[in-house]
């Protein structure tokens, strides 16, 4: 099989996480926010959507996109239940805004999100004084009543999300006195970072703050490329033989690249190039030279939240390149748009992998000469896309529903070269 090396400049899609932040933070200034490298894949656009159904105006202007800010209370109440598409991003974030109007909302979504848990949104609201809640197994649609008067709590986060943390600061917006988060387990810091809210470090962990009534004032957002995005073109030029490419202006955040430590321990050749920092986020190059991976890929608890999104990623370009995985401590990955660990799992015994699944991970030594099959992607774009690359080097790979890819990363295909997929 031939498959053309990957050479010179790549860009990849906005940021999903800050676009869906942009969008919404720039809803609740007051005034015009415009917001450039936004997203264009399907999560961000369900947040777009939600936004205008709550009567948010937002205007394409050439390459921009222009955000009329309603202002902490402006929202008006929609006509219908509000659509959160596959985005679990856009429903948690959006539910801490919607348990603060003066009016009720329902929000749904499609049948992956609609099996999501989100428990971990409604409890912490309700102790907010929120009135919200899902169906029986407290999943979606969420139906949200208003409330009287939402009030400020000192959250310890009894799992690692940031989508959970950002819900209960927006919520905290609408609260009387101070809403505190605090993480014995850092996830990324877009919320806190873009608001610009009060962090500090205790013995526990690291607390945010926001006070009720905090302002949010417009301003021009510049969403730097998804770092997580940018993860399967890293894989992919690491296995295409004499790949050598740079990925232009990705978001460096600390808190989203933890994933190019664990492709360097496998030998791969990354270098950071050109950072500087963007709106307060350190943006820069990703250079990237293929070379023989090897060694074992170890995954747990001192990783996992940091790389949780790229675990996918990673644990198909280590089978790829014929090296040994061990995922543990990862039972969140069960939780995503698909059960991420049941379908990794699958496909790597479809291709003839001899894995252990555990409860929390999976594990597996290193195996060469693998042979394709077509790959079940449950509906979930990372799945498709770790699959799509592993296809670059192993031959008869068939990718089902490659058109998911197009959630967070819209030219998928094209940019692996596969765009026949
Ligand atoms: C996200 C947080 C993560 C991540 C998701 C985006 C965010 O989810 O998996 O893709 O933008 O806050 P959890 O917070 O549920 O881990």
């Amino acid at each position: 099989m031939t498959v053309q090396p990957l050479t010179g400049d790549y860009r990849v899609p906005g940021d999903k996480s800050i676009s869906h932040r942009a969008l919404l933070f720039s809803a609740l200034a007051e005034g015009r926010s415009v917001i450039s490298g936004l997203s264009m894949g399907g999560d961000a656009l369900s947040t777009r959507s939600c936004l205008e159904s709550l009567g948010v105006i937002v205007r394409s202007v050439n390459e921009t996109l222009e955000v009329t800010g309603a202002g902490l209370h402006g929202l008006k109440e929609a006509p219908a239940a509000l659509d959160a598409g596959n985005s679990g991003t856009t429903m948690r974030l959006l539910s801490g805004i919607l348990v603060g109007q003066r009016f009720p909302s329902t929000i749904t979504g499609d049948d992956s999100l609609r099996r999501r848990p989100m428990k971990r949104i409604i409890d912490p609201l309700r102790v907010m004084g929120g009135i919200i809640g899902g169906n029986e197994s407290d999943t979606a649609p969420l139906h949200i009543e208003p409330s009287q008067q939402l009030h400020g709590i000192d959250y310890a986060m009894p799992i690692a999300s940031a989508q959970v943390k950002s819900a209960i600061l927006l919520a905290g917006l609408y609260a009387e006195g101070t809403t505190s988060v605090l993480e014995a387990i850092p996830t990324r810091d877009h919320t806190e970072r873009m608001l610009g809210l009060r962090r500090s470090r205790t013995t526990d962990g690291m607390r945010v703050s926001v006070e009720g009534g905090w302002r949010i004032a417009p301003r021009e957002y510049r969403i730097p490329g998804d770092p997580s995005g940018a993860a399967f073109l890293v894989a992919a030029a690491s296995l295409v033989k004499n790949s050598e490419i740079a990925i232009t202006d990705v978001c460096l955040n600390p808190s989203r690249i933890a994933y190019l430590g664990h492709f360097l321990s496998l030998g791969a050749s990354i270098q950071l190039q050109r950072i500087h920092d963007v709106a307060g986020e350190p943006v820069g190059d990703i250079a990237i030279r293929s070379t023989q991976l090897q060694g074992t890929l170890r995954i747990d608890a001192s990783t996992v939240a940091d790389v949780i999104d790229e675990i996918p990623i990673l644990a198909v370009t280590a089978m790829a390149a014929g090296c040994g995985v061990t995922v543990r401590d990862a039972a969140e990955l069960r939780k995503k748009e698909s059960d991420r660990i049941a379908a990794l799992v699958g496909n790597f015994r479809a291709l003839g992998v001899d894995v252990e699944e555990y409860p929390d991970g999976f594990a597996f030594e290193p195996k060469n000469g693998l042979i394709g099959s077509e790959i079940e992607t449950h509906h979930d774009h990372r799945i498709a896309m770790s699959f799509g690359v592993a296809g670059l080097v192993i031959p008869g790979i068939q990718i089902k529903n490659p058109e998911i890819a197009s959630i967070s990363f819209p030219g998928f295909w094209n940019a692996i070269g596969r765009d026949k997929e």
